[in-house]
């Protein structure tokens, strides 16, 4: 487990400045804080040992090798984190520290890596001290809604119960709003997390998750959340070498390797499944593999006799030509 400070979102005794080592940063100090107290005679606070100390390094490091592309969403999270860090500094000195509002809105099409990252963010939420525990829950509309009077709000408030102290992704969240809909429970589901959301107190972070056009609409007609998700990250298609990129990263994960002749059918492979539909981009990939591990196993075990750990480790070619993909050129199949 991570020696994150026991801190919580806001009331929290502020942290230690870690260390607080002299060094850097000097100058830095302000004279006076807000309030008009003065601050301690010009203390000086290494920036770096609060960083290193925070760990957070360490996340967004391993966010960096273990995601291929996103550079936006990785660039947005470092901002984050130094926002976070630097508010525990100020907070530390006896400025005036608010934590800032971090519900988010990360939209875009399937497999693009919403969910992961958004347990990446509650880890490092953690690690800052933002919230107390760091997990992750994931809800959807059936989570949260219900179909008869009175059973919504218990539902709802469960669903937040679980959520606190981590992040609350909501999947799909254009789905809790049924306009034409009027016996729909889904806007008091909307009302209750409202006002956790605006409770900072509460010890949560909410992301609303969900396709680009769909939710720009969900906001729109619902400015009391759009005014409270301070943060719309966006998380593009990948291009045809990040999925290539992301094959190679979950190969590797798994000690599987291609043969230089799969790896060709593969980058194919990738080629012609774009072009069909449901394409579900990293999701896809990762489906693809184990398609083709599954194949690999079949071939050994035809084969019989004995395998290399050599064998046992390597894709070939017809583990990967042997995917509908290649015989449906014309006629678009399910996944396969
Ligand atoms: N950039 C990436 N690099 C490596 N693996 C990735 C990347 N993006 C996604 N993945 C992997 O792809 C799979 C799907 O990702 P994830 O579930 O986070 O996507 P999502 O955007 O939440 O999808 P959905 O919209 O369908 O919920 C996961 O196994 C994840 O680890
Ligand atoms: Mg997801």
């Amino acid at each position: 487990m991570s020696d994150a400070p026991p801190a919580s979102a806001s009331g929290a005794p502020p942290a230690s400045a870690s260390g607080a080592a002299p060094a850097t940063a000097s100058g830095a100090a302000p004279a006076a804080a807000q309030n008009g107290s003065p601050v301690a005679a010009d203390p000086v606070l290494d920036l770096d040992a609060a960083y290193r100390d925070s760990q957070v390094g360490e996340i967004l490091g391993k966010l960096d090798r273990e995601l291929v592309g996103l550079a936006p969403v990785k660039t947005r999270i470092r901002e984050i984190a130094h926002l976070l860090l630097i508010d525990k500094l100020r907070s530390s000195v006896g400025l005036a520290s608010e934590p800032p509002p971090l519900h988010m809105s990360f939209t875009g099409p399937p497999g693009t890596g919403k969910t992961t990252v958004a347990m990446r963010m509650a880890e490092i939420l953690h690690r800052l001290g933002y919230v107390r525990r760091g997990h992750l829950v994931v809800a959807t509309r059936d989570d949260l809604v219900g179909q008869y009077i009175g059973h919504t709000a218990p539902k709802t408030k469960e669903v937040l119960k679980k959520a606190t102290g981590g992040v609350l992704l909501i999947d799909e969240a254009y789905y809790l709003y049924k306009p034409e809909n009027e016996r729909d429970y889904g806007g008091e589901a909307i009302e209750i997390l409202l006002q956790v959301m605006e409770n900072q107190r509460d010890d949560l972070v909410v992301i609303f998750a969900g396709y680009k056009d769909r939710m720009e609409s969900f906001f729109a007609s619902n400015p009391g959340l759009s005014s409270r998700v301070a943060n719309h990250i966006d998380f593009p298609d990948y291009t045809a070498d990040e999925l290539l990129a992301i094959a190679q990263l979950m190969l590797a994960r798994l000690n599987y390797a291609f043969s230089p002749a799969a790896a060709t059918a593969f980058a194919e492979y990738v080629r012609l499944r774009l072009q069909q539909p449901q394409f579900a981009n990293a999701r896809s990939i990762r489906n693809a593999l184990d398609r083709a591990r599954l194949r690999q196993a079949t071939r050994l075990f035809e084969h019989g006799g004995t395998v290399t750990p050599h064998q046992l480790e390597e894709l070939d070619e017809s583990d990967i030509r042997k995917s509908r993909v290649f015989a449906a050129k014309e006629r678009p199949p399910a996944e396969s």
